[in-house]
């Protein structure tokens, strides 16, 4: 069967991640796949020394790799609103589909990418873009799809909750376990972005839009950080047998949905009071199954290749068959529920 060639851009820690889960893989990810999947050309300004290039076209200038007649699906893992848009935009314009892990890119810009992949016939899938490893994306849309999700609630930033445990577990400061979720390579580029909440909005946006097919409407997610957290604050909270979590909050009502997120004090009894380090966990509740939780690591490397490629083989399933993929379409989205102004 013709293999479908995989443009990679991006050799950052999930790029890495996914180049050597891919070749160490292979063999399973193919027959998984019903098709050999293949990494033929990496867009990155630099070469890292850990990748194995081999066979592999490289390229330092990205969009080569959305522009690459052999090219099937470009796999966008730059981060960023640009280039990183202008790339998606390309290589859809180009007639490929795309996979990313960019929550920023899909929260913010996903409505006019989505229906420029529509417009086109191409599929975005994005499960990466969610709570790292966790499979949340394909649980909403595929696992629960015959459910009214009444709400979910969950740990949604990596950092932010590696952070919040260790200062609790030993007392470290809050900016010196910044700096070492910075070299473990969980936080993001500007790291604003974990502590103030903005990247838990990303996603809490993302995941409000599949559960209640809505479209994506950051600019209306009441966001709240941790960074006015203090040691104080995470010894109080425990004298009186709280933790203080970080949490995404999405919540149907009669009035509309309701999109939050902020520092929680949860009772240390509760299942995802006890969820630490990088680990990430989200409840839904479903009219049909009722409470569900999706545990696992929600940042680094590989448990986000885990989902990029989670993607990738999606795609080259949906490939001439016409099926299914994890592409939410902007035609899915209802428009008579509204946000709700916080
Ligand atoms: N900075 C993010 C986090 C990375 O810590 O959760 C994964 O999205």
């Amino acid at each position: 069967m013709k293999p479908v060639n995989v443009g990679l851009c991006g050799l950052g820690t999930v790029g890495r991640g996914t180049l050597s889960v891919m070749q160490r893989n292979m063999q399973d990810i193919n027959r998984r796949s019903g098709r050999p999947v293949r990494i033929t050309h990496v867009g990155a300004r630099r070469d890292n020394p850990s990748c194995d290039l081999t066979g592999i076209k490289v390229s330092r200038d990205i969009f080569e790799v959305a522009r690459d007649p052999e090219v099937d699906v470009v796999v966008e893992l730059i981060g960023g609103y640009e280039p990183a848009k202008q790339l998606v935009l390309e290589a859809i314009a180009h007639g490929k589909h795309v996979v990313t892990a960019n929550k920023a890119l899909i929260a913010v810009h996903g409505n006019e990418l989505f229906r420029a992949a529509e417009e086109k016939g191409v599929k975005i899938a994005y499960e990466a873009s969610v709570a790292g490893g966790i499979p949340i994306i394909k649980a909403l849309r595929e696992g629960l799809v015959a459910n009214d999700i009444q709400w979910l609630a969950g740990i949604i930033n990596g950092t932010g909750n590696f952070i919040l445990t260790e200062m609790k577990e030993k007392g470290r400061s809050f900016d010196d376990v910044l700096a070492e979720a910075q070299a473990l390579g969980y936080a993001e580029a500007d790291p604003t972005f974990d502590v103030e909440g903005i990247d838990a909005a990303h996603k809490l946006t993302i995941l409000a839009s599949i559960a209640f097919g809505i479209p994506l409407q950051f600019d209306r997610v009441y966001t709240e950080g941790i960074s006015k957290i203090t040691q104080a604050d995470v010894q109080f909270a425990e004298e009186l047998g709280y933790r203080i979590k970080h949490l995404g909050l999405a919540r149907k009502s009669r009035q509309g949905v309701e999109l939050r997120v902020h520092p929680t004090l949860i009772p240390e009894k509760r299942l995802i009071a006890n969820v630490n380090g990088v680990l990430n966990a989200v409840l839904v509740e479903g009219d049909a199954v009722g409470p569900t939780m999706y545990y696992g690591r929600g940042a680094g490397s590989e448990p986000t290749a885990s989902a990029v490629i989670a993607d990738i083989v999606d795609v080259a399933r949906s490939i001439g068959a016409d099926n299914g993929v994890p592409h939410l379409g902007f035609s899915d989205f209802s428009t008579n529920i509204d946000v709700l102004d916080m």
